[in-house]
């Protein structure tokens, strides 16, 4: 039989924590506060942002909300950063992605303080990762990494294989699994033999973007299977890049979607709200 590591408990858990240091950095005169940016009504974008905010209300954050239009210039938005980066009671700064076409991403990601960096997108808290100093880390695999942890799952001396290599997730989580003492490899689509790697891995943590690419041919008996995927269906339903009913009967643990990797990405986003840049 198989474990179901549930991410919506354990985000749960995760954020009451949070909620009971903020009110104890409150009795000390220390507020936290997240300023979310989102530029343009991209309805995705719009559900996610008002997730964050209503984590930082249940946790206790303030948060303060720039809904831009669509033809806000760069220049605008970098201005407005400019002056985030600047207020003394602002302590995370997060523009929501994507944003549109005509604004570069990368001027977006540099012109938040690393300091301010809640999201871990900034170059500076990227190479603080890989060479592992302080910094912030991005928020889905940490989340992954939390998950682990808290099911009893030990990665110290694992076969660890991350399918997918976006600056958001498959690298740094890679970074964190070699951080954690795992034995690490990157698949990708060039990958060759992709099943005969995949099939070596004790933990396996799938983020590319394929509904359903991951099936019991990909996976050894006994294995922890992670997925980061998130997809509609042709009836409407969510699913993963897992085939979750396939790969279970073979898995000790299996992240189910919903309700798997999805609710840790807020609660590590509040998480690092709270915590700083430690
Ligand atoms: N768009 C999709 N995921 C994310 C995320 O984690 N952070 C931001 N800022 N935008 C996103």
């Amino acid at each position: 039989m198989y474990q179901i590591i549930d991410g919506k408990r354990i985000s749960q858990e995760i954020k009451d924590e949070l909620k009971e240091k903020v009110a104890a950095m409150k009795a000390e005169g220390v507020e936290r506060c997240l300023a979310v940016i989102q530029v343009g009504s991209d309805p995705a974008s719009s559900v996610y942002v008002n997730n964050k905010k209503k984590a930082c209300e249940y946790i206790g954050i303030k948060s303060l909300s720039y809904e831009l239009p669509e033809e806000t210039t760069e220049a605008e938005l970098l201005e407005l950063i400019g002056s985030l980066n600047a207020r003394e009671d602002v302590n995370g700064i997060l523009v929501q992605l994507p944003v549109p076409e005509h604004i570069d991403e990368d001027k977006v990601l540099l012109a938040i303080a690393p300091q301010k960096d809640v999201d871990g997108f900034h170059p500076v808290n990227v190479g603080n990762l890989s060479i592992g100093r302080p910094g912030y880390v991005s928020c889905t695999p940490a989340g992954v990494i939390q998950l682990l942890k808290r099911s009893g799952i030990e990665i110290a001396g694992r076969e660890c294989v991350v399918l997918g290599r976006s600056n958001i997730v498959g690298k740094p989580m890679a970074m964190l699994l070699l951080r954690e003492n795992g034995t690490v490899t990157v698949c990708h689509s060039r990958t060759k033999d992709l099943k005969e790697i995949t099939r070596r891995a004790d933990i396996l943590v799938v983020a590319v973007g394929k509904p359903k690419l991951v099936d019991a041919d990909y996976v050894k008996e006994g294995a922890v299977v992670i997925d980061v995927g998130i997809h509609r269906n042709e009836n409407n339903k969510l699913c993963g890049d897992v085939d979750f009913d396939s790969v279970a009967p073979h898995v000790s643990a299996i992240t189910p979607v919903p309700g798997g990797v999805g609710p840790m990405t807020i609660a590590m986003l509040m998480n690092n709200c709270v915590e700083g840049c430690r």
